[in-house]
C-alpha cells in the first residue's frame, strides 16, 4: 500500500493525455505532484491547474532524467512514486528509420532504466519506493503497423518485470500499466491500425488514471489493465501462439484491404 496523501509523485509526459490525467488524479488524492513534459507550456499549464510543480524537460536522456530527479528531490524531499509515463509511437514497418528505432528505444525503454538506476539506491536505503511504468497492451500482445512501438513496449514490460522480481522483496513496488486504446493525441496520430483495432473500445485518459491511481494506492496488482480483456488476449497468445498469429494476420489483412481502398 502507498499512502498518497502528502506523497511526492513525479509524472513524466504529464502535460497531455494519460500523464495529465494521472497528475490531476494524484493531486486530487492529496499527493504533491511534479509535472514533467517535453513541452514546457503544457507542463506549466497542468501544474498551475493542480497546484503542482512544473519541471519541463526530456525525461528520456541520461542528462534529462538526472535533472528531473534532482529537481524533483529538491521540490519534494524524496520521490515516493515515479510514473515513467512519457512514450512515443514512431515508425510503421520495416521502413522505420534508424532514428525512429533509437528514439523509441530511448523514450519507451531507456527512460525507465535511467530513472530506476537513479531512484533505486535511495529507495533501498529507506526501504520503500514505487515505480509505475506506462507500457501498453502492445507490450503484452503487439500493435499492427507499429514495429518500433510493439518491440520497445515489450522491452519496457520486461524491464518492469525484472525490477519487480529483483527489488519487490526489498520494499520497492513496481507496476506496469498496459492499456489498449486511450483517446489521446498519440492514438489520433497512430493511423488506420489504431482506428481498426482500438477506436471502439478506447477509454478516456481519466478512466485510465482512475484505475491506475487506485492500483498505486493499493500497491497491487503488478499488471494494471484498464481494459480487463487484455488478460484473456495475453493468455491466449501464450497458450497457442500459432492460433494467435492466425487471428492477428486476419486483422492485418483487413487493415491492408482498408488501406488499398
Ligand atoms: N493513447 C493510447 O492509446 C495508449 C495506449 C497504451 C499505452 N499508451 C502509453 O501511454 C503513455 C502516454 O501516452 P498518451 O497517449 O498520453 O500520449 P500523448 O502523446 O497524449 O502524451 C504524451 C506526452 O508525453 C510527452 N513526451 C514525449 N516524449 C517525452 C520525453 N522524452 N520527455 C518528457 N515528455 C515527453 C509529450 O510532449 C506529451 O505531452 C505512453 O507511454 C504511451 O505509449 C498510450
Amino acid at each position: 500500500m502507498t499512502v498518497l496523501a502528502g506523497a511526492g509523485v513525479v509524472v513524466t509526459g504529464g502535460g497531455a493525455g494519460i500523464g495529465a490525467a494521472l497528475a490531476r488524479r494524484f493531486a486530487a488524492a492529496g499527493a504533491r505532484v511534479v509535472v514533467n513534459d517535453l513541452d514546457p507550456d503544457a507542463s506549466h499549464a497542468v501544474a498551475a491547474d493542480i497546484d503542482a510543480v512544473a519541471l519541463p524537460g526530456d525525461a528520456a536522456t541520461e542528462a534529462g532524467v538526472a535533472a528531473l530527479i534532482s529537481g524533483a528531490r529538491a521540490a519534494l524531499g524524496e520521490v515516493d512514486v515515479y510514473c515513467a509515463n512519457a512514450g512515443i509511437g514512431e515508425g510503421v514497418g520495416l521502413d522505420a528509420s534508424e532514428e525512429a528505432w533509437e528514439h523509441s528505444w530511448d523514450v519507451n525503454v531507456m527512460a525507465h532504466v535511467r530513472a530506476a538506476r537513479l531512484l533505486t539506491p535511495a529507495w533501498l536505503a529507506r526501504g520503500r519506493g514505487h515505480l509505475v511504468t506506462t507500457v501498453s497492451a502492445a507490450g503484452l500482445l503487439t500493435m499492427l503497423d507499429a514495429s518500433a512501438y510493439a518491440v520497445t513496449k515489450h522491452a519496457a514490460y520486461a524491464f518492469a518485470e525484472w525490477m519487480a522480481i529483483t527489488y519487490g522483496a526489498k520494499g520497492i513496488t513496481v507496476q506496469a500499466v498496459c492499456p489498449r486504446g486511450v483517446r489521446t493525441a498519440l492514438l489520433d496520430a497512430s493511423g488506420p491500425a489504431a482506428r481498426l483495432l482500438l477506436d471502439d473500445d478506447a477509454l478516456a485518459p481519466e478512466q485510465v488514471a482512475d484505475t491506475v491511481v487506485d492500483a498505486v494506492a493499493a500497491g497491487a496488482p503488478f499488471l494494471i489493465l484498464p481494459h480487463p480483456e487484455v488478460a484473456r488476449m495475453y493468455a491466449g497468445r501464450a497458450a497457442d501462439p500459432d492460433r494467435w498469429l492466425t487471428g492477428m494476420r486476419k486483422l492485418q489483412g483487413r487493415l491492408d484491404q482498408a488501406r488499398e481502398g
